[in-house]
């Protein structure tokens, strides 16, 4: 049985007030019982919040949204991979959201994903296409990607889950690396994805902000 990855991106939304909502919810209504990686992704100010509330639970793990593409130094306003590892296992990369308005390019992304693999987090590398792949370096490979398609991300559209199974195989024979699919993922077409062969969990976005979805998704996840 696959050991599913369930990621909650809760992208720049949840105040401090709402965040503690959340987690009163989570952790009467959550089971640490599946075969399930259950990785929050709040923002920076609460990374510590959200890891010192699920410290309890044994699948649950905590993510960053983005990381500096510099190390230690003066960036005003940045934040590096050594300051994120004591708080965080994961940390997403290249999200579509920043390749588009933020200018993130695979220069900036590869510097990133060095950051990230000096101080051992995780790298989960978002991709809407196999081209976006080839920030990959030999003998580099400890990386989650996470297959977006950019009709499918916060549009209500998800792709077809054969083409996700399909652009995952792809990846995954190339790369060896574990295959996420996100975009629009809900309790209702979870399992559609995470059923395939080659898909290894699923990203979500905003079904993940009510906590009763999430953990709905999570329970429908096979
Ligand atoms: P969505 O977002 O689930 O709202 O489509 C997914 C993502 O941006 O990672």
């Amino acid at each position: 049985m696959k050991n599913l990855l369930i990621v909650a991106n809760f992208k720049s939304n949840l105040s401090l007030n709402e965040a503690q909502d959340y987690l009163n919810y989570f952790e009467k209504a959550y089971k640490d019982d599946q075969a399930k990686d259950i990785i929050f992704c709040p923002s920076y100010p609460y990374l510590f919040f959200f890891k010192n509330r699920t410290e309890k639970f044994k699948k649950v793990f905590i993510g960053a949204q983005n990381v500096s593409a510099y190390k230690e130094g003066p960036f005003t306003g940045e934040v590096n991979g050594r300051q994120l590892k004591d708080c965080c296992s994961y940390c997403i990369v290249g999200h579509s959201e920043r390749r588009i308005s933020f200018s993130e390019d695979k220069s900036s992304i590869s510097d990133k994903l060095k950051n990230l693999e000096e101080n051992n987090i995780t790298p989960i590398l978002c991709v809407s296409e196999i081209d976006e792949l080839n920030v990959f370096q030999e003998g580099k490979q400890n990386i989650i990607v996470a297959y977006e398609p950019l009709s499918a991300v916060g549009s209500g559209n998800p792709s077809n889950p054969k083409e996700a199974d399909d652009f995952a195989a792809l990846a995954k024979k190339k790369f060896g690396c574990k295959v996420l699919y996100g975009g629009s993922v809900d309790l209702g077409n979870v399992a559609n994805f995470t059923s395939k062969d080659n898909i290894d969990g699923v990203l979500v976005g905003g079904e993940s902000l009510d906590p009763q979805s999430f953990i709905e998704i999570i329970n429908n996840a096979r």
